[in-house]
C-alpha cells in the first residue's frame, strides 16, 4: 500500500510539473537551499520539487510540527534533514542553527528564524530566498536594511491569501476541530479573534457549520468589515464570555491569557490557528493559581478546573492545532499545491539572478502570480 505522502505527491499537480520542468532546466544546479518549514507530507513535495531542480536540500522543521514519515521520507532521498520533532523551543534552535552552518545559498524561511539567525552567523554567498508567513513578513520586514538581499514574501501573493489563508485555513480548522473534540459546532458561540484572511475563513466555515459567530479584531476597520459580513462584533470581554468555542488566529503574542480566565465560560475550547504557540499564553493559564486541577487527554486536549467550578479546555497547548492531534492533515493538498508552487518559481527567480536586491521583505512580483494561475487552471481543466 502506498502511504499518505505518496498520496499528497500525486495530488500537487502543479509541483510535479514543475518538477519534471526543473529536471530539464536545473535552476538550482550547485546550489544549497537551506529549508525551515513544517516538515509533513505537502512541503516533502515542495523539497523534493526543489531538489529535482539540481540543490542540495538541507531541511528542518518547525516547532512541534514535524512528523517522523517526513523526515524518514526525505533522508531516504537523499535530503540533509536535521533535527527531530520537538516542542522544546531552544532544541528548535539548534536545528536551525545547523541549517545556517550549511551556507545555504537560498533560505526558504517560515517564520523568519533562519534569516534571523543568518544575520547573527553571517556568510558570503547568501543570495535570498523567500518566506512563507504573515508572522514571518513582520519579523523580516523590520530587518529590511540589514538583510538587503532579495526575500519575497509568499504570504503576500493574493493567490496565498484567498487559497490558503481564506479558504483552507477555514476548513482545516473547522477539519481540525471536529476531529481533535468531536464535539458540536451546529448552535454553539464561536469567537475568532483576528479577522485577516484566516480570521475571514474560520468565520466563514464555522457559520457554515450552523454556528453563531463573533468576531474580534483590534482594528476597527477589520471589525466594520465582519460587521458588515454578518458577524457579531461585541467587545472582547462579552465574546470571551458567551463563547464555547474560542480560536486566536492573529499572528500576535499573548491575544488570550490570564487576565481573561475570569470571563471564559464553563466548558469553553480554546484554541489558536496562528503561526507561533504565544497567541494563548498556555502555560500562564494552566499555571495559574485559579486553577485547581488539570487534566490530560489524549490528542492534545487539556482541561483546568478552576477554582470557582468553571472547566476550560485548551488544544495543543496553544500551538497551532490544525498541523496537531491525531492524523494532522493541515490545509488542503491543492491550496498548498498553489502556495508551493509560488515558492518554487520564486526561488527559481532569485537563483536566476531575476530579483534584485531592493526586492527585500516583497510580495512576489505579479508575473509569477500569474504563471502559476494559469498552470493550475490548464491542470483542472486539462
Ligand atoms: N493555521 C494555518 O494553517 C495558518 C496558515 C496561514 C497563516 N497562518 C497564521 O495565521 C495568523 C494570521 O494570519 P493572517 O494572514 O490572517 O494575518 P492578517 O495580518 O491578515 O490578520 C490578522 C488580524 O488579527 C488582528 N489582530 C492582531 N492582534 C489582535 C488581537 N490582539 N486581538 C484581536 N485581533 C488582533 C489584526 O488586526 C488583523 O486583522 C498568522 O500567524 C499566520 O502566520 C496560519
Amino acid at each position: 500500500m502506498k502511504s499518505r505522502i505518496e498520496w499528497v505527491g500525486h495530488n500537487c499537480r502543479l509541483l510535479h510539473r514543475i518538477s519534471t520542468e526543473f529536471r530539464q532546466t536545473r535552476p538550482f544546479a550547485g546550489m544549497t537551499i537551506g529549508t525551515g518549514i513544517h516538515l509533513e507530507p505537502k512541503t516533502v513535495a515542495l523539497i523534493l520539487t526543489l531538489q529535482a531542480g539540481g540543490a542540495r536540500l538541507v531541511s528542518t522543521g518547525n516547532l512541534n510540527t514535524t512528523q517522523q514519515s517526513a523526515i524518514d521520507y526525505l533522508a531516504a532521498r537523499g535530503v540533509t534533514v536535521i533535527g527531530r520533532p520537538t516542542r522544546d523551543r531552544d532544541e528548535h534552535q539548534t536545528y536551525l542553527r545547523q541549517v545556517i552552518a550549511e551556507k545555504p545559498d537560498l533560505i526558504l524561511d517560515n517564520g523568519g528564524d533562519l534569516f534571523c539567525l543568518y544575520l547573527d552567523d553571517r556568510y558570503e554567498g547568501l543570495l535570498g530566498g523567500t518566506e512563507e508567513t504573515t508572522s514571518g513578513r513582520m519579523r523580516l520586514a523590520a530587518l529590511r536594511s540589514v538583510l538587503s538581499m532579495p526575500i519575497l514574501v509568499i504570504n503576500d501573493s493574493p493567490i496565498k491569501q484567498f487559497a490558503e489563508n481564506e479558504h483552507a485555513v477555514g476548513q482545516s480548522v473547522l477539519e481540525s476541530y471536529m476531529r481533535i473534540t468531536n464535539r458540536i459546532t451546529n448552535g454553539q458561540r464561536v469567537t475568532v479573534f483576528g479577522y485577516g484572511a484566516c480570521g475571514r475563513g474560520v468565520a466563514g466555515n464555522m457559520r457554515a457549520a450552523n454556528a453563531k459567530v463573533s468576531v474580534v479584531d483590534t482594528d476597527p476597520l477589520k471589525r466594520l468589515q465582519a460587521h458588515l459580513d454578518g458577524y457579531d462584533t461585541p467587545k472582547r470581554e462579552e465574546a470571551i464570555a458567551s463563547a464555547d468555542f474560542i480560536v486566536t488566529v492573529t499572528g500576535a503574542g499573548k491575544v488570550l491569557g490570564v487576565d481573561d480566565m475570569a470571563h471564559f465560560k464553563d466548558g469553553a475550547i480554546l484554541a489558536n490557528a496562528g503561526h507561533f504557540p504565544v497567541e494563548i499564553d498556555a502555560d500562564a493559564i494552566a499555571t495559574s493559581d485559579l486553577v485547581e486541577a488539570r487534566t490530560a487527554y489524549e490528542d492534545g486536549i487539556e482541561s483546568l478546573r478552576l477554582r470557582d467550578g468553571r472547566t476550560i479546555h485548551v488544544i495543543s497547548q496553544g500551538h497551532m492545532f490544525n498541523l496537531a492531534g491525531p492524523r494532522p492533515m493541515g490545509n488542503s493538498i491543492e491550496s498548498m499545491d498553489l502556495g508551493f508552487a509560488l515558492q518554487a518559481r520564486s526561488l527559481e527567480a532569485i537563483a536566476r539572478g531575476l530579483v534584485s536586491r531592493d526586492a527585500c521583505v516583497v510580495a512576489v512580483p505579479r508575473n509569477i502570480d500569474e504563471r502559476v494561475a494559469n498552470a493550475f487552471l490548464e491542470a483542472r481543466y486539462a
